[in-house]
């Protein structure tokens, strides 16, 4: 016997229980959360212009074709001794109808989207701000972010200055990636053998605020693992930046630092760079192998390119490899007198077992011990 789907209160309540905790589900959207409708700057404004008035074409369509549907079920159901109702089969005028006004509204949609889409292509920068420069690179599975006019470099984390316009030149030697800033501008793919740009800028209300990157196209089993930050400066805070940036790395004047800075330049120097240590300040572009654009080729001394981050500045960022993990050098959890360092810090979670935490990643090394993992701990987060 077949059993009806809702019988009784109890299922009802069931049904409206959940249709409740999903309304939950889908309005749990934070402050930090990416939103394109919680926007700081022209570029996801005009994005999520088209995403409101596709909404609202598309709900007013909806509304009149599922009104006039229930309309009609109930005005029109069958009642006994009625006649047959009038059939319109062939009806030239109807036909005609409901082509053209479907075709008008896709105009419309149409419309609007083109204007989206002329606004925040990379032939219509705006010319009426500063310009800042971004090379961004996609890895398997982490971004590289190198600033040509100051020849820094640094990894999952990009900052940028409120104001002014941001225009980034997008590389992948590996497979396509896709550089997404919800809150600030949509995806645009990273292409091996192709050179795509973008350009964004952000809001002054965006100062202060940190949002999250992505990676918008499957690049592999990690894809899930890449992520970025991108931090908004006013304009001093970004020269600040800049500035400490170009400084090379401190040597450690003793201590577990000065032994984790020996440990690194015996250990770790031959995928990760850090300027003072392996890397001439100013040298440019470091961390490059086999690019596919000509212009860009390894220079590095001693001709062997990196494969890893540049962690100069580590001590500075707050994502470890594409954000598998979080990182705050100021935090007790990584004070390397931390007797649970290796539980509760990121970063010696990371250099315990790089592969457990994050499968396929390309950083192999021998297991350290935990004294070693305790001086690069105290070495790294010293790099601020
Ligand atoms: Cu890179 Cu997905």
């Amino acid at each position: 016997m077949r059993t009806p789907l809702f019988r009784g209160t109890k299922r009802w309540g069931l049904l409206g229980t959940c249709l409740l905790l999903s309304s939950i589900l889908l309005s749990a959207c934070g402050e930090n959360s990416p939103s394109i409708l919680n926007t700081y700057g022209p570029v996801a404004h005009s994005e999520s212009y088209v995403f409101w008035v596709i909404l609202v074409i598309a709900s007013i369509v909806f509304v009149g074709v599922e009104g006039m549907l229930l309309y009609s079920i109930f005005k029109f159901r069958e009642r006994p001794g009625m006649p047959h109702p009038r059939q319109n089969h062939g009806n030239l005028k109807i036909e005609i109808i409901w082509t053209i006004v479907p075709m008008i509204v896709l105009f419309v949609v149409l419309f609007f989207t083109v204007q989206g889409l002329l606004q925040v292509a990379p032939e219509n920068q705006p010319t009426d701000k500063p310009v800042i420069n971004v090379e961004a690179y996609g890895h398997q599975w982490w971004w590289e972010f190198y600033y040509p006019d100051y020849k820094i470099t640094t990894a999952d984390s990009l900052h940028i200055p409120a104001g002014s316009t941001i225009h980034v030149d997008l590389y992948s030697n590996n497979v396509i990636h896709s550089f997404w800033v919800p809150a600030l501008t949509g995806k645009t793919d990273l292409i091996p053998g192709h050179h795509n740009q973008k350009w964004f800028q952000a809001d002054q209300n965006a100062v202060g605020k940190t949002f999250l990157g992505i990676c918008a196209e499957y690049c592999g089993t990690q894809h899930g693992n890449m992520r970025f930050e991108v931090v908004v400066d006013d304009n001093n805070q970004f020269q600040t930046w800049i500035s400490t940036q170009q400084q090379a790395a401190a040597t450690p004047a003793g201590g577990l630092a000065a032994q984790g800075a020996t440990l690194f330049a015996s250990q770790c120097t031959s995928c990760h760079g850090i300027v003072g240590v392996d890397l001439k300040p100013n040298q440019g572009q470091q961390n490059q192998y086999g690019y596919n654009d000509p212009e860009k080729t390894c220079d590095l001394p001693n001709s062997s390119c990196l494969i890893g981050p540049n962690l100069t500045h580590f001590g500075s960022r707050h994502l470890i490899a594409g954000g598998v993990l979080a990182y705050d050098a100021n935090s007790p959890a990584c004070n390397p007198d931390n007797p649970n360092l290796l539980k509760e810090c990121g970063l010696a979670q990371w250099l315990n077992d790089p592969q457990g935490v994050k499968p396929g990643n390309d950083m192999a090394i021998n297991q350290l011990t935990p004294d070693q993992i305790k001086e690069l701990v105290a070495y790294l987060e010293s790099l601020k």
